[in-house]
């Protein structure tokens, strides 16, 4: 399979009807895993589709991958959901295209808003990092009830509510949009050799 032959876009109205296959998509994957994971109803999806909220994988009339996006907290956080590749289509880089084509979207509706997403996947840690996403606690997320109200369906509510909502088995991942950059060529070991290499021959010079 040629991953060039799959459509990575934000979702339209006319997708709303691939919303019972990717409940199902999600619901199969966690049993598999054996993590939790928020329930969501194929009605919760298309809402999210046809509110353009949802970012769309396909392969030609074939819905092969999903993720959505949710404002909280009067818009001040945005949480990235519901990331789903079919297993007949993993590993060809599907994932790391629908999380930067919900990255974008969530940039364009909500340009002020911190991003965020709670998860126990590897695979989706290492992406959420590349982005510029840092790990926090989850007080530095959403304090929305309705947002935490969406873990109910997780097999470890009972963890997150024992540990008064602060941890649970999820790691929270923030992005700040007001967070300075990194500076480029902090320790960049080619650039460190030259300046030694510099250094050195002016230290012998003096000598
Ligand atoms: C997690 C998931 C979305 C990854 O989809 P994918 O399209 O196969 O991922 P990609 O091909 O874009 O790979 C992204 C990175 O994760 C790594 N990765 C993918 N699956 C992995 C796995 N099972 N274990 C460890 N690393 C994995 C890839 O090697 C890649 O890293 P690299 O760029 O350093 O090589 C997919 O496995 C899935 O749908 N799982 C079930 C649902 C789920 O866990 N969703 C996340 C809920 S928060």
């Amino acid at each position: 399979m040629d991953k060039k032959d799959i459509v990575v876009k934000f979702a339209e109205p006319e997708h709303a009807k691939y919303a019972d296959l990717i409940v199902r998509l999600i619901y199969e994957s966690a049993l598999q895993r054996g993590t939790g994971i928020a329930k969501r109803t194929p009605e919760y999806i298309a809402q999210k589709i046809n509110s353009g909220k949802s970012v769309v994988a396909l392969h030609g009339d074939r819905l092969v991958g999903f993720s959505y996006i949710e404002s909280w907290g009067h818009g001040d956080f945005v949480a990235t959901s519901g990331l789903i590749v079919d297993p007949e289509y993993r590993h060809l880089g599907l994932a790391g295209a629908i999380k930067a084509k919900t990255f974008e979207l969530a940039r364009l509706r909500f340009p002020f808003a911190k991003l965020f997403s709670i998860t126990t996947s590897l695979p989706v840690m290492k992406l959420n990092s590349r982005m510029g996403y840092k790990p926090v606690t989850f007080s530095e997320l959403t304090d929305d009830e309705e947002f935490w109200q969406g873990c109910e369906g997780c097999k470890n509510y009972d963890i997150l509510l024992r540990n008064n909502r602060r941890m649970c088995l999820c790691t929270g991942m923030l992005f700040d949009p007001q967070q300075p950059l990194p500076p480029k060529d902090h320790a960049n070991p080619y650039i460190m050799k030259v300046k030694n290499s510099i250094n050195k021959i002016l230290h012998l010079k003096k000598g």
